[in-house]
């Protein structure tokens, strides 16, 4: 599936790429140097960068800037704050790097737990404020967060992962409606299992999912790009039905208005009344 249009571009100036040294990140930097932006890639292996840095250069003319970061130390994600906030050249955050965790939270080490908060939550979150502010100031702008289907689904992972994802499509949810009307998108995209080294990472073997629920990264991204393309705030790229999505949202959105209530619900005060 090749649904990647070529001249549909929803932002002016350069993307500023995570995680763009493997997987999901790399082909976004891919398919966004042919919509013809320039880029900067970042992640902590330099020569994987530079090694894309140089194909995509070469293969579709655009500047490809390479900036080695380790995003879970803060002195490395000031530096990608700084230019998103700061850079007018900058238009758009694909805030994709992140990692995984395999095995139960009961015995686990919560040194290597935290490192996946530090990536998928903190990191995120502080790369998106300042895409976020920069953006808004400069009147226009897109922030593309790589959420997960898991963020729906905490029942199959040990809650880490899937929390920090379900933070991201809550982050992107709140983001959309604080930068309406600023000139500033937020896609949150909620890849199902996707053919990247993220499991191999995690210790975890893709393979042991039926081969009709795995997809391939450049047909998920593909995919996201033609939610973006489409204006939805959030793309799931596997769901064949966008209603499932949507009468979800839908059932959530209709429990606020007895979400906060002066009094407890009648089944919590029978001791009272007997
Ligand atoms: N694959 C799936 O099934 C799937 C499903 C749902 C969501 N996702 C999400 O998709 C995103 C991309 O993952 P992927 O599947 O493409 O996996 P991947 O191939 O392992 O890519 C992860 C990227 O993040 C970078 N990264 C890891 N730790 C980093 C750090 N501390 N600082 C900076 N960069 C770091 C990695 O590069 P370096 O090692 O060079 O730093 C790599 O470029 C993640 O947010 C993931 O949660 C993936």
């Amino acid at each position: 599936m090749t649904q990647t249009s070529l001249n549909k571009a929803s932002f002016t100036g350069a993307a500023v790429v995570t995680g763009a040294s493997s997987g999901i990140g790399a082909i976004y930097a891919d398919r966004l140097a042919r919509r013809g932006h320039d880029l900067v890639l970042v992640a902590r292996d330099e020569a994987r960068l530079n090694a894309l840095a140089q194909r995509l250069r070469a293969e579709t003319g655009v500047k490809v800037d390479v900036i080695r970061a380790d995003l879970s130390k803060r002195e490395d994600s000031l530096k990608i704050e700084a230019l998103l906030r700061d850079d007018a050249g900058v238009g758009a955050l694909i805030n994709n790097a992140g990692l995984s965790v395999a095995g139960p939270l009961t015995g686990g080490d919560p040194d290597r737990i935290q490192t996946i908060i530090d990536l998928n939550i903190t990191a995120a979150t502080r790369l998106a404020i300042a895409a976020a502010t920069g953006f808004a100031a400069r009147g226009q702008g897109l922030i593309v967060n790589v959420a997960s289907v898991l963020a729906l689904a905490p029942e199959i992972s040990n809650g880490v992962y899937s929390g920090s994802k379900a933070f991201v499509l809550n982050l992107s949810q709140a983001l959309n409606i604080e930068l309406a009307g600023k000139g500033v998108r937020v896609q949150a995209v909620l890849p199902g299992a996707t053919r990247t080294e993220i499991w191999e990472r995690a210790g975890l073997a893709i393979d042991a999912f039926p081969p009709e629920m795995i997809m391939e990264a450049d047909e998920m991204v593909d995919a996201a790009l033609a939610g973006l393309d489409a204006g939805e705030p959030v793309t799931i790229p596997s769901l064949p039905d966008l209603g499932d999505w949507t009468r979800l949202d839908a059932a959530r959105q209709a429990l606020r208005p007895n979400l906060s209530r002066n009094r407890a619900a009648d089944r919590y005060k029978a001791a009272e009344t007997v």
